[in-house]
């Protein structure tokens, strides 16, 4: 790969906080950005910073101060012109800090940062804009920032307040700006100002529903654009849907680096996203009913490995084990399946013919319910494992939510997924492929005329 090629390199580099202690440096977006106007700027800015370190101790070095925090550790990547990068990890991870680091609102502690190209950034809310001035000011200043011409922001001005929705506040200091006007206007300046690199962090978590899938389409554009994009979410599906790429990190570390849907996988594989199965091993607390006991639940992928990353185009495995504490009873094992806005998908009841209606003797059991390939649609998937006898029905267990996974459509899967060469949010509970078929019509105005 050569060096023309690369829009970013990360390089050893750690970042060290003291507890109680303000960080120094700028804590805004805006007054970094006052700072850039300070010194001249050139379209093409490519710095390089090597920080000293000032002591000799170390992230792994014994004896650490207890006031002493490693927000990074020792982070190292690259990223390549035009790639879009999904940066994923826990809760005080370090992703923010890094994307601080990579939009100079923050120095690294040590290793070496260096970025070609001009870099428009979106941070937490309530950065990313100089809170005297007014949302047009803004406009203009992240514009000037970015190297624009006046004429240039000219161009975009009305794409970009025609995008926020804000048009009436448009002269009112942004400090007045409720922190989604901020967020969306920050979001439309940053997308629209046509930057070579674009670094967002978390910007679907704040703004309503609509305006979120706004940001996800206009993001798919700039980085179809060719743009190179950092992306950090916490939705695996905002991740699987938009990048290349992604990196786990992991207490200040960067735990793995490879194919979306590999590294998504590991994360919620990891445990430390949703738990794909789940054990009762304390028959005392296991849900339970006098006729049968619930030990275990599982989903599995196409390959039977317990999964939290299923592919949309492979089937999907609920497994219900349970144990017969009666003998002689009709069982009906099944789960439900709902989605993340609580919606229930469907329930799914045990219909193997070798026990149907048959009483079954005191043992354990494995139900297991393949989901066809191609029904469910991407997202975050909750299933409840449920046991009731048959004739009477008495309900034995069923718990709510006992497990979920993840379900990912990626953008390559082509003719084999519903989904095709279409790049853009599909909406629906389900998202069935069907057979398609089409023919030539005959122009039905021609037959009536004629
Ligand atoms: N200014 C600061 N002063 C002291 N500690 C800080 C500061 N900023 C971040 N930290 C600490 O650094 C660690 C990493 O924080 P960071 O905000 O980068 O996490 P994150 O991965 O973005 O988490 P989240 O998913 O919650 O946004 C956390 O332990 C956090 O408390
Ligand atoms: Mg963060």
């Amino acid at each position: 790969m050569s060096s023309e090629d690369i829009a970013i390199k990360v390089e050893h580099v750690a970042k060290r906080f003291r507890l109680g202690l303000e960080d120094t440096m700028h804590d805004t977006f805006g007054a970094a950005m006052l700072d850039f106007i300070k010194s001249p700027l050139k379209n093409y800015r490519y710095y390089r910073s090597l920080y000293k370190f000032d002591d000799s101790s170390g992230p792994d070095a014994p004896n650490q101060p207890a006031d002493i925090l490693w927000a990074l550790r020792d982070v190292s990547f690259q990223v390549k012109r035009g790639e879009v990068l999904g940066i994923i990890g826990t809760n005080g991870a370090g992703k923010s800090t890094l994307l601080k680091i990579l939009s100079r609102i923050t120095p690294p502690t040590r290793g070496s940062v260096e970025i070609r190209g001009r870099v428009s950034s979106l941070l937490e809310v309530g950065t990313g804009f100089h809170n005297e001035l007014t949302g047009r000011e803004n406009i203009y200043l992240n514009g000037t920032v970015l190297g624009m011409r006046k004429k240039e922001i000219d161009q975009k001005f009305d794409a970009i307040v025609d995008f926020s929705g804000v048009e009436r506040f448009l002269d009112t200091p942004v400090k007045r700006y409720s922190s989604g006007m901020r967020v969306r206007l920050a979001f439309s300046v940053a997308a629209h100002l046509e930057p070579e690199i674009l670094i967002i962090d978390e910007v679907l978590a704040v703004g309503d529903a609509a305006f979120q899938k706004k940001c996800m389409n206009k993001m798919q554009d700039v980085g179809e654009g060719g743009r190179t994009v950092l992306f950090v979410s916490h939705s695996m599906s905002a991740i699987t849907r938009l990048c290349h790429r992604a990196i786990l990190l992991n207490q200040g570390t960067v735990l793995q680096d490879g194919s979306t849907h590999d590294v998504v996988s590991a994360y919620l594989g990891s445990g430390q996203g949703s738990p794909s199965h789940k054990q009762w091993n304390d028959p005392a607390t296991a849900p339970s009913g006098k006729v049968a006991r619930l030990l275990a639940v599982r989903a599995l992928d196409a390959d039977r490995r317990i999964s939290s990353a299923m592919k949309i185009t492979q089937p999907i495995a609920i497994e219900i084990e349970f144990e017969v504490l009666t003998p002689g009873h009709i069982l009906m094992p099944h789960f439900h399946v709902f989605n993340d806005e609580g919606i229930r998908l469907f329930a799914a009841l045990d219909q193997d013919p070798q026990w149907r209606g048959k009483p079954r003797p005191a043992g354990r059991y494995i139900s297991r319910g393949w989901i066809p390939a191609n029904l469910l649609s991407e997202g975050l998937l909750y299933v409840s494992p449920a046991l009731t006898t048959l004739q009477p029905d008495i309900p034995q267990f069923i718990v709510r939510d006992a497990i979920s996974f993840q379900v990912m459509d990626s953008r390559h899967e082509g003719a084999e997924s519903a989904r095709g060469d279409y790049a853009r949010n599909i909406k629906g509970v389900i998202r069935p492929l069907l057979t398609w078929e089409s023919e030539t019509a005959e122009i039905s105005g021609q037959r009536s005329t004629a």
